[in-house]
């Protein structure tokens, strides 16, 4: 017989909301992760007393009421609304691009007026009937000003290629807001957990056997003798070995310090959207939490390529990494015990609502209740 019911590859928020709700199912687990900490890219550090966000900014935000109560579960959000601001040539606006983003550009005050500004921005790219490429189709939508000042630099950086060279689907439209309202994003429900997200991921595994530092690759045979089934978290690709090549990704890396004044920009997300300057954005940790210490901390996030040093942030969402992934996919229908789950088993990009959801509807197939 074997020691465990379930092995749990990846602490991340999949593994962990799979392993409460196993747990609660009385099943035994055992939850693995090759980094040093659990949480996966949620993981939050507190360093005196500021909860910093480590593997970048993360806001709760969903409009299913559902996945909403699971969550408040373990932790108390606070109030936070998400309002980036964005620098360009040292200039700030707001963002999502709404009244006040139109109003710093131009001058424009009502939404008739805004519209007709951008009307008329873009009926120089009228005669582009099918863009093909990143910058035709951003053009078409939004005009010069907007696309100059706030999606070439940013995305060209994001992506390191030229927006002339991006396909057009990384932006599939270009949300303008005519009303005065900066919250970034349109769900009913959203905060930040107080005391970040290390401690929801902590109370969500309590109950499973929880070993880090331990990676599943390095004693594969082993760990499948331990339970008849696996949860599986990790990249798809890696799990077969690479054998229709490795599946790309974009990387970043974070810069974080730590200053001696109790505030350095008066936000908590300021993006920086020229393209010679070499980091997308700066998070100032505190403001998550509106904090009140003496000193700030903040992050600089840069974009780089992935190599086997860095993590694996964004998938490439391109023709040859869809067709690897479709053949890696094919091969894992053989596997009938191993659930493949999260962001780097299904190679896509999920908000944590979503991969929540994924959890529970994994959990309800093999337990039949939701709690
Ligand atoms: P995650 O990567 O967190 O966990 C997988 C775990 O598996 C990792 O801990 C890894 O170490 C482990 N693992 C991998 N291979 C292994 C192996 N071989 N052996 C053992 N362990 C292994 N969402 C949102 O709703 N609001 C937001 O503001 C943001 N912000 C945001 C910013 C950035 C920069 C990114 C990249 C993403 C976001 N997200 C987000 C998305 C959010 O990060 C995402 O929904 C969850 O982290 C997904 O959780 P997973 O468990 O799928 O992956």
């Amino acid at each position: 017989d074997s020691i465990y019911d379930y092995i749990i590859v990846g602490a991340g928020l999949f593994g962990a909301v799979f392993t409460q709700q196993a747990v609660k199912a009385g099943k035994k687990c055992l939850i693995i992760d090759k980094r040093r900490q659990i949480g996966g890219n949620l993981y939050t550090e507190n360093i005196d007393s500021i909860n910093v966000h480590k593997y970048g900014a993360h806001i709760f935000h969903t409009s299913n009421r559902e996945i909403w109560n699971y969550i408040n579960q373990f932790a108390d959000f606070n109030n936070f609304i998400n309002s980036p601001l964005a620098n360009y040539n040292g200039k700030l606006y707001n963002l999502p691009f709404n009244m006040n983003t139109f109003y710093q550009l131009w001058g424009t005050q009502t939404p008739l007026e805004a519209k007709a500004k951008i009307a008329e921005q873009c009926k120089k790219y009228d005669y582009i009937t099918h863009p093909a490429n990143l910058e035709e189709h951003a053009l078409k939508m939004c005009g010069d000003d907007i696309y100059n000042t706030f999606i070439k630099g940013y995305t060209e950086k994001q992506w390191g290629r030229r927006a002339t060279e991006l396909p057009s689907f990384i932006i599939k439209r270009i949300p303008l807001r005519f009303v005065y309202n900066n919250n970034y994003f349109n769900d009913t429900y959203q905060g930040i957990p107080v005391g970040g997200y290390t401690p929801i991921i902590e109370s969500m595994i309590k109950g499973a056997e929880v070993q880090i530092n331990t990676d599943y690759f390095e004693n594969k045979t082993y760990f499948d003798s331990l339970a008849p089934k696996m949860i599986f978290t990790g990249r798809i690709d890696e799990f077969f070995d690479f054998k229709f090549g490795k599946l790309e990704y974009r990387s970043l890396h974070f810069e974080h310090e730590r200053l001696e004044i109790n505030d350095f920009q008066g936000n908590a997300v300021v993006n920086y959207n020229e393209f010679d300057v070499p980091f997308t954005r700066i998070i100032e940790h505190k403001h998550f939490e509106f904090g009140t210490q003496p000193f700030t901390i903040v992050s600089k996030e840069f974009p780089n390529e992935y190599s086997k040093d860095s993590e694996p942030y964004y998938p490439v969402n391109d023709e040859r990494n869809h067709t690897i992934l479709g053949k890696y996919k094919e091969l894992a229908k053989a596997y009938g015990n191993i659930s493949f789950g999260g962001r780097l088993a299904q190679y896509a990009y999920f908000d944590m609502d979503d991969t929540i959801e994924a959890a529970l509807e994994v959990a309800r197939k093999e337990f039949k209740f939701i709690k």
